[in-house]
């Protein structure tokens, strides 16, 4: 019977600010997930005195973790993937001294955690930074922000270093080729040479603090995280498959400097043909050389890309406007369901960097409805859930090196995409709806006496 190894990581990941809520409180400052009221993809919407959104409260995660975590523990976590809110800990992201409450609030956070054996995968930034660094400063457009992020990585390492041991620079760092706002706070309107000058501090950024986290804590590691979308050729036409070719290193580029330390040259090909120029400085070049230990990844869909002009047009407009694939189901979202495309992406990663992979998010999101006895008997999450982890297993099979696995909000919580609470994913069912109605309990679904059984027998019951 294959099983997984046994020092395995299993869990589930949140975001703060898809979860935590509080957010003016003990001294947080304003990120651009707080002005964003509509999601990543939203406008910037400038907070009024008095208004409300619902993400300010979230899930509530902030006062009540210590419930939450509890559950996790019922269900045989031993690894939870947060991030913390830069806000907290440096409410403007300038200032030289970081915010004490905040500080103490993660200090609470990582000590229930190890109260109940869950190790912390802690992400640096996930899809916020402090609103005043892009009000001031312009965001990652302006390079002395990789000093603010640097000098918040080392506050958090020093802080936090008998606590944290793994570590994850920027969430879905690829995203800001999608969402500039969100990924490196700058305007939609950004052309394509700002928002790469911009990627480029934040690569800078991120090797600083791989640097900052092997000098501070040396028996740590510390991992990139890309949002894993797999591209195929719509059709085997060798326009197509140079077509998907060109587009997965779209997104593998991050993956190839983080990794390798450079740029790689199909890169330098695409910056001459689109008239880019960038500037990287000596300094650069060398801060770019502390790689990362490990790879993670986010992995929901794949998608198909195609030169015929007719069918992208129809395409565009899907999140990552890829062609939809004709043999796979879509869920509620039209996100395409691949579970096989986990196991083809775990190999692709492997064969192109050996080094170790984890998967930090994967997920259904659905509207689920809780029955006449309050239970959400969610089967189409189970089954979701149950055929990637079959292919996360072939792929360990196959010789891949899989740290673990922490499917994507293990309890209900806000959707980055569209901020609402209707599209759920968690094992654990939150009474919260899009209006903000309702009381914040917390229930057990279906799913969550499935995930334990899975956990419990090392994946022996899939
Ligand atoms: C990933 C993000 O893109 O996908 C998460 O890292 C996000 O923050 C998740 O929540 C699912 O997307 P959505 O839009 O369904 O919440």
């Amino acid at each position: 019977m294959k099983t997984f190894p046994n020092d395995f990581l299993w869990g589930g990941a949140v975001a703060a600010n898809q979860v935590e809520g509080a957010y003016l409180e003990d001294g947080k400052g304003l990120s651009t997930s707080d002005v964003q009221p509509q999601g990543v993809f939203g406008p910037v919407v400038e907070r009024v005195a008095g208004d409300s959104g619902i993400k300010d409260v979230a899930i509530d995660f902030y006062h009540r973790y210590p419930e939450d975590i509890k559950l996790f523990a019922e269900m045989g976590f031993n690894c939870l993937r947060v991030s913390i809110a830069w806000t907290r800990i440096f409410p403007n992201g300038d200032e030289q001294q970081p915010n004490e409450a905040g500080l103490a609030f993660y200090d609470k956070l990582f000590d229930e955690l190890a109260a109940h054996n869950i190790t912390p995968l802690v992400t640096l930034s996930h899809y916020e930074m402090p609103w005043g660094l892009v009000k001031q400063y312009g965001g990652w457009g302006n390079r002395q922000v990789i000093g603010f992020f640097e000098h918040y990585a080392r506050t958090v390492f020093t802080r936090y270093q008998h606590k944290v041991k793994l570590w994850l620079t920027f969430n879905e760092i690829n995203m800001s080729l999608h969402a500039p706002m969100t990924g490196v706070g700058l305007p939609e309107t950004s052309s394509k040479a700002e928002v790469y000058q911009a990627i480029h501090h934040q690569l800078v950024a991120s090797a600083l603090a791989v640097k900052a986290c092997h000098e501070i804590i040396p028996d740590a590691k510390i991992g990139n995280m890309l949002l894993g979308g797999l591209v195929y050729p719509l059709t085997c036409k060798p326009d197509d498959v140079l077509e998907a070719l060109q587009e997965n290193r779209a997104w593998q580029f991050f993956g190839d400097v983080q990794c390798r330390g450079a740029y790689p040259g199909y890169m330098l090909r695409f910056f001459r043909d689109n008239g880019i120029t960038l500037e990287i400085t000596e300094a650069d070049r060398e801060a770019l050389k502390s790689t990362i230990d490990f790879i993670s990844f986010s992995y929901y869909m794949t998608g198909c890309v195609t030169t015929d002009d007719e069918l992208n047009q129809q395409a565009r407009g899907n999140i990552l406007s890829m062609v939809p694939n004709p043999h796979l189901a879509s869920s509620e979202w039209g996100w395409q369901i691949d579970p096989v495309g986990l196991r083809t992406l775990l190999n692709v990663l492997w064969d192109r960097y050996q080094k170790p992979l984890f998967i930090v998010e994967n997920g259904l999101g659905a509207k689920d409805k809780p029955d006449a006895d309050g239970m959400v008997q969610d089967d189409y999450r189970i089954s979701y859930l149950n055929d990637h982890l079959v292919q996360v297993r072939e792929a360990i099979e196959d010789g891949v090196e899989v740290m673990g696995y922490t499917s994507w909000g293990p309890i209900d919580l806000v959707s980055a995409s569209r901020a609402e609470l209707s599209k759920r994913y968690g094992f654990i069912y939150v009474d919260r709806d899009d209006s903000g109605a309702g009381t914040l309990a917390r229930s057990r679904k279906k799913s969550f006496y499935w995930y334990q059984e899975v956990i419990a027998t090392h994946g022996a019951s899939l």
